[in-house]
């Protein structure tokens, strides 16, 4: 795998996203602060701002976090995943944007060094309604600029996947640590208790997707039983197939996706090499399976990704017999071919897998 830092590959559709996203982010701007200075003519422009920072990373956070089971639970949710990370990005300067002026506002002119200030300063934890709230801002910056500076695949590939997506889930973290920012800002009067209310819609909405697209996964995850005595698993009649498209079964405790396309059936992991993207849930084009996630593309036979890409994902036998979709649940080593099984349908006209377009990923 290439560690070689590439510059963003931008196209038309991820321009639109990405003028369409700074769009609503100033509108969101706008209005809030038009709102607010005409409800609290007595704030002060450094304090609408740094409200109405805070609310619109806080509010971008939300629907980040929600776009994934969003995603999961309704394919028409996809192209916001394709971008979710250029809005982090974004979220990330609107946060960072908040923190510097809160500190400079608040903290520059003592005789403490700002960031020190920020974490002793009005260090009250006596009772729960005088606990600093700006600390937990703090921790959850620096967990966000850890993400946002390795949000690059350059830093997927060096850091590997497992590491990289570990650091990725300290969203989580962070997610939690702005919400406490935010209640006990609350408490001290120091944030408005409508916020209060937007908080407890966002988290509400945030966790109940993510319950339903849990529910979903799991349900998914249930073990295929159909084994058969020659060692195969009966997964699904040809039928049921769409062309072009995959059926995902579980097998041996793994996700595997069967494909279906010009007559024939290959069976290879439902784990894209990038993100774990569901492949199962792509589609054949132009004689490549593409992760609906980012893109990334895998031969249906081999699981091995055009040139001059290098990911490779495991393939398992496949079998088709009296119209019924049979596959061994061993898998074989990642990017090994295995002849797809025939089905008895007109061939299209071609599928061979061009080279690989670097285009087409995010
Ligand atoms: C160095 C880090 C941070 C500091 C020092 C800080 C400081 C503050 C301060 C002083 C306020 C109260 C402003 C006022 O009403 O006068 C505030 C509110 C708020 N902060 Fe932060 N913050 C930090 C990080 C963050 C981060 C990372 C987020 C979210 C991504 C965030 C979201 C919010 C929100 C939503 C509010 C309430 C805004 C409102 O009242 O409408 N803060 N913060
Ligand atoms: S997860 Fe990103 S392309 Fe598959």
């Amino acid at each position: 795998m290439s560690t070689t830092y590439r510059a963003v590959a931008w196209n038309p559709q991820k321009r639109r996203y990405d003028v369409g996203a700074a769009g609503l982010l100033l509108g969101f701007l706008v209005v809030f602060l038009g709102v607010q200075a005409t409800v609290r003519p007595e704030l002060t422009i450094e304090t609408l701002l740094i409200r109405a920072l805070g609310a619109a990373a806080f509010t971008s956070l939300n629907i980040i976090l929600c776009i994934g089971p969003l995603a999961r639970l309704n394919r028409r949710f996809l192209p916001l995943l394709y971008n979710r990370r250029h809005l982090g990005v974004m979220m990330f300067t609107l946060a960072l944007a908040h923190g510097v002026f809160s500190i400079v506002q608040f903290h520059s002119a003592g005789t403490l060094n700002p960031l020190v200030s920020v974490l002793i300063g009005n260090a009250r934890y006596t009772t729960i309604n005088q606990v600093p709230f700006q600390p937990f801002g703090l921790a959850a910056l620096v967990i966000l600029f850890l993400m946002a500076a390795t949000s690059h695949d350059f830093w997927l590939h060096n850091l590997t996947a497992p590491v990289w997506k570990a650091l990725h889930m300290g969203v989580y973290l962070a997610y939690a640590l702005i919400v406490l920012h935010v209640i006990f800002g609350v408490l001290q009067g120091e944030t408005s208790p409508l916020l209060a209310w937007a908080l407890c819609g966002g988290v509400l909405t945030v966790f109940t997707l993510h319950g339903l697209a849990g529910r979903q996964e799991a349900r998914r995850d249930r073990e295929n039983g159909n084994l058969r005595s020659d060692g195969f698993v009966d997964v699904c009649s040809v039928a049921e197939i769409p062309e072009k498209r995959a059926v995902v079964t579980c097998l041996s405790g793994e996700r595997v996706a069967v494909f279906r396309y010009d007559g024939h059936v290959s069976a290879i992991s439902n784990v894209c090499q990038h993100q774990n993207g569901p492949l199962g849930e792509g589609r054949i084009v132009n004689g490549c399976i593409v992760c609906p996630w980012h893109g990334y593309e895998y031969l249906p036979d081999s699981g091995a990704s055009p040139p001059p890409f290098t990911e490779k994902v495991p393939t398992f036998d496949v079998r088709v017999a009296a119209g019924r979709v049979l596959v061994h649940p061993r898998p074989h080593q990642p990017g090994t071919r295995v002849e797809p099984a025939l089905v008895p349908i007109a061939r299209g006209p071609q599928r061979g897998c061009r080279a690989g377009d670097p285009a087409r990923r995010a």
